[in-house]
């Protein structure tokens, strides 16, 4: 008798606990759903044609997409990558893919699919292959600076590399969504896992401008109003805020995180998702992914209460990439120079600021070792400190 009491205890504490256990994971599902309420990009193009047309030639776009035609596989099939005379990883085309073949004096050794390709390609892709619910990056990866391919950066010399777990960190920068079991609020579960078909590639609306279901319901009930209704405005928010909502993926990578950054919207302050965010006084300051801190290092940043990133840049912009518009927001503040005589002299001087005042600087995060090179190559990226070089 005692001892049915103690077992029918041990039942009920249990069934209590997977109760609250259930509801524990019920409840945060639906915060999930009512917190976020995405309309998903697909619905923005009814009301904003143009914006939503010009945004398909973005990089943030593109910044990670599957590969099902091989268009992000540049340069052609047959190429062959040597580690040493014996040991080779291969390109090769399938019936079922395309796939990097590692080659053990001539025999094949083990063949993984292209499945995801990881940034638009402007200065690299690097790609990834599914083992059940984990992803693992390839061991090559693709450098238009070469034209051509390269080990992956951060990945073993010596030979073919499989096993770098790309995890949802990686896709909270360069994808909208997937859902994880990685524990992201200090819980002990450790795990790598990622739920296949719940990744959203890219980066659509919602992660720059928070969720927009309420928004979307508003104006299709209300197809008169012309203000915007639920929504974050841009230019209601302050420079800190706007730079923010950049920075929480142009501050670096490296930062220990408090959350999931998926839930970041703008208006929010990136502290609330870093545990640290470095400073710009540090001196560690990288030119890849901390685009933030090197700006807010400058003397424009600082001395100006208005240069912010949209100042240059808009993902709705349609003239990229020239640097003589660029410039211009140079010049815009800075009508008259005090250049000597020996700057003045170079043809640059008028129409191109750039290349002197934010030069191409090697990443001290990234750089590729090519085939049969004993140095490793750099990744060249515009320094956001300007200033005098
Ligand atoms: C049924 C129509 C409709 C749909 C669908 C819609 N919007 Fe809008 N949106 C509007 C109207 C109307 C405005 C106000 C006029 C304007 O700025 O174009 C607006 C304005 C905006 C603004 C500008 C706010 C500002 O700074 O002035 C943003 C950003 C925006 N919408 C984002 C989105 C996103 C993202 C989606 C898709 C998830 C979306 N909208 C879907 C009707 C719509
Ligand atoms: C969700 C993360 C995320 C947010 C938010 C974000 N970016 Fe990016 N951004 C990226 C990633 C990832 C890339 C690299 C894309 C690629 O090439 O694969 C990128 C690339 C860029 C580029 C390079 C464009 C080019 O043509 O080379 C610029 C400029 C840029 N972002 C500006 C901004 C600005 C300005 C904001 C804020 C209004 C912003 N980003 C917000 C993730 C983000
Ligand atoms: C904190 C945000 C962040 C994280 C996390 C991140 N990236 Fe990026 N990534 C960026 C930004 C921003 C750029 C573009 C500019 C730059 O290099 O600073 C970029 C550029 C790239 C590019 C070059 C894209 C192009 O069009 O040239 C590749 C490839 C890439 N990232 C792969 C990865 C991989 C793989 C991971 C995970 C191991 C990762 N990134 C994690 C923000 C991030
Ligand atoms: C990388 C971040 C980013 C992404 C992605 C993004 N936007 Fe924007 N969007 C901005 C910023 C920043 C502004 C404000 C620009 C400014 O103030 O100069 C803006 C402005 C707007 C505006 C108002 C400006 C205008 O000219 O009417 C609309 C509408 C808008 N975005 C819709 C969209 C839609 C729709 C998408 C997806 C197809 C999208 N945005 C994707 C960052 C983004
Ligand atoms: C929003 C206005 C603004 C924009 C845009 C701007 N700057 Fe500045 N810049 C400033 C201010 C303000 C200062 C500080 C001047 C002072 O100290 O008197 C400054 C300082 C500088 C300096 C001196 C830096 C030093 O360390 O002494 C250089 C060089 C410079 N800017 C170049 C540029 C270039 C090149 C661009 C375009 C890529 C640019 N600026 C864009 C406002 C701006
Ligand atoms: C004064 C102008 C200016 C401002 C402000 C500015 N950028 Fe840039 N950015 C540039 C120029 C110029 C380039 C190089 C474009 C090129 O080479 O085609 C660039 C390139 C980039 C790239 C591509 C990486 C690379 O090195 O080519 C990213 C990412 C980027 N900017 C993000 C940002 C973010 C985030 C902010 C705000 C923190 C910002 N930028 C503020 C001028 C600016
Ligand atoms: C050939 C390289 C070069 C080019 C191109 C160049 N600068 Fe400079 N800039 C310098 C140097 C070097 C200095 C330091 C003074 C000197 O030696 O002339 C300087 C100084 C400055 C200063 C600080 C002096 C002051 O007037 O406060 C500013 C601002 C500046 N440049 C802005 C620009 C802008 C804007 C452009 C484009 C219209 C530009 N520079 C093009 C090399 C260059």
């Amino acid at each position: 008798m005692k001892r049915k009491g103690r077992l029918l205890l041990v039942f009920s504490t249990i069934a209590i606990l997977v109760i609250l256990f259930s509801q524990c994971m019920d409840t945060s599902k639906n915060m999930k759903a009512t917190e976020t309420s995405i309309a998903g990009a697909k619905t923005c193009v009814q009301c904003h044609k143009d914006i939503s047309n010009s945004y398909l030639n973005d990089v943030h776009y593109a910044a990670s997409s599957p590969v099902e035609n091989n268009n992000q596989i540049k340069l052609g099939t047959d190429y062959v990558y040597e580690y040493d005379k014996n040991l080779k990883v291969a390109i090769e085309k399938r019936d079922s893919g395309t796939y990097q073949v590692v080659y053990f004096n001539g025999k094949e050794d083990l063949a993984k699919r292209f499945d995801i390709a990881i940034g638009a390609g402007k200065n690299a892709y690097t790609y990834a292959s599914w083992r059940g619910n984990i992803l693992r990056q390839l061991p090559l990866s693709f450098f238009n600076q070469i034209n051509g391919w390269a080990n992956s950066p951060g990945l073993r010399t010596s030979s073919p590399d499989f096993g770098r777990i790309i995890d949802s960190r990686c896709l909270e920068c360069h994808s909208s969504f997937i859902e994880s079991n990685k524990a992201n609020n200090g819980s002990l579960i450790v795990s790598h896992e990622m739920l296949k078909s719940s990744l959203v590639y890219g980066i659509d609306c919602e992660r720059c401008h928070g969720p927009a279901g309420k928004h979307v319901e508003f104006h299709l009930k209300n197809p008169d109003e012309k203000e915007a209704k639920f929504m974050v405005l841009y230019k209601t928010l302050t420079r800190k805020q706007r730079v923010d909502a950049c920075g929480i993926c142009h501050s670096g990578n490296d930062a220990e995180l408090l959350k999931s950054t998926f839930s970041f919207k703008p208006g929010e302050d990136i502290k609330q998702y870093y545990a640290h965010v470095s400073s710009a006084q540090e001196s560690q300051l990288d030119v890849h992914g901390q685009q933030n801190q090197m700006l807010e290092a400058s003397k424009c940043f600082t001395k100006s209460n208005s240069l912010e990133c949209s100042t240059c840049h808009s993902p709705h912009d349609q003239n990229k990439g020239s640097l003589t518009l660029y410039s211009k927001k140079c010049i815009s503040c800075h009508a008259t120079i005090k250049h000597t005589q020996k700057t003045l002299e170079n043809a640059m001087v008028k129409t191109n600021c750039i290349d002197c005042h934010m030069p191409l600087k090697p990443s001290k995060a990234i750089s590729f070792q090519q085939a049969g090179m004993s140095d490793v190559s750099p990744y060249m990226l515009r320094s956001h400190r300007i200033a005098i070089y």
